[in-house]
C-alpha cells in the first residue's frame, strides 16, 4: 500500500507536542482555514455513521471533541460516547467542553493512544476518525485496532483530507495562504506546514477505500465533501457468518 514513507517515520511525542502547542487555538482555526465548512464536514460524516440505536461510540484522535459532540446530537442516539486522544492538552479541553455542555455523564474524554486502544474487542458499535488518521505513525495499524474493537456489523467512519490532484486555485490557498494564516493565528512556525505536507504525503481517497478493504471493512461507502476538499469515508465490519450446520 503506497504509504509515504515519511508518514511512517513520523515521531508521536512529536505530534503530539504540536497539538498540544496549537491547542488554544485549535478550534479557532478550524473554523477560519475551512471557511466554517468543518462543521459541515462533521456532521456528514455522523450521518453517513448511522448513529441511530448505537449503544457505544469511539471517537479516536479526538482533539478538542468536535466530532464527539457532534454525534451526541444525532437523532435516535442516546448512547455513550469515548473520546481517545494522545495530546492531554487536547484531552482537557474537550473535557471543559464536556462540562460546559452538560454532557459530561454522556461523553468521556481520556488519553490513550489510537494504535493501541485500551478497550476489548467487540466494544463498540460505531468507530470515528476526524482528521486523525494522517496524524498516526501507522494509519494501517489504527485501522486494525478499531476493527478489532468494533462489534460485527458495526461501522468506521473517518473524515479527512486525503491526496488528491488539486486545481490551481485550491494548491495557492494551500501552499501560500493555510500555512501563514495558521502560523500567524496558531503561533506555531511549523503546524499548519505539517498540516499541508501530511496532506501531500497521505493516501489518495480510492488508495485508502483498498485499505479498508485489506483490512477487513466491507462494504465501504465513500463520499466527497465541497467537491472534493475533504473525503467521508464509512466501512462496515462485517457481521460474522452463520456457522455450519451441526448434525443433530
Ligand atoms: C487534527 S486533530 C483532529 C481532532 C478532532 N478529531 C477534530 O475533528 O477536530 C488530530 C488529533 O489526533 C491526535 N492524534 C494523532 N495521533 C494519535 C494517536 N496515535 N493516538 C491518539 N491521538 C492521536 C492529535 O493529538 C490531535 O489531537
Amino acid at each position: 500500500m503506497a504509504i509515504d514513507q515519511k508518514l511512517l517515520e513520523r515521531d508521536p511525542d512529536r505530534v503530539a507536542r504540536m497539538f498540544t502547542e496549537i491547542s488554544p487555538r485549535y478550534d479557532l482555526l478550524n473554523r477560519v482555514l475551512s471557511f466554517g465548512q468543518d462543521g459541515v464536514w462533521r456532521r456528514k460524516a455522523v450521518r453517513m455513521a448511522r448513529p441511530a440505536g448505537a449503544h457505544r461510540i469511539l471517537d479516536l484522535a479526538t482533539g478538542t471533541g468536535d466530532l464527539a459532540f457532534e454525534f451526541s446530537r444525532a437523532e435516535g442516539f442516546d448512547g455513550e460516547i469515548l473520546g481517545l486522544d494522545f495530546s492531554e492538552e487536547m484531552v482537557c479541553r474537550a473535557r471543559r467542553k464536556a462540562a460546559a455542555r452538560h454532557l459530561s455523564a454522556r461523553i468521556q474524554f481520556r488519553t490513550g493512544d489510537a494504535l493501541d486502544i485500551p478497550e476489548p474487542d467487540g466494544w463498540f458499535d460505531i468507530v470515528s476518525i476526524g482528521f486523525g488518521l494522517r496524524n498516526f505513525l501507522d494509519p494501517e495499524r489504527g485501522l486494525l485496532e478499531a476493527h478489532r474493537v468494533l462489534a460485527p456489523g458495526g461501522r468506521l467512519v473517518v473524515v479527512d483530507f486525503f491526496r488528491k490532484r488539486e486545481n490551481p486555485m485550491m494548491r495557492l490557498y494551500l501552499d501560500q495562504a493555510l500555512p501563514r494564516i495558521g502560523r500567524w493565528i496558531s503561533r506555531s512556525p511549523s503546524a499548519y506546514h505539517y498540516l499541508r505536507e501530511s496532506k501531500k504525503g497521505f493516501l489518495s481517497p480510492d488508495e485508502f477505500v483498498s485499505l479498508l478493504h485489506s483490512v477487513g471493512f466491507q462494504p465501504v461507502v465513500l463520499e466527497s465533501l465541497s467537491f472534493g476538499v475533504a473525503h467521508s469515508i464509512v466501512g462496515t465490519k462485517p457481521a460474522s457468518r452463520p456457522g455450519p450446520p451441526t448434525a443433530a
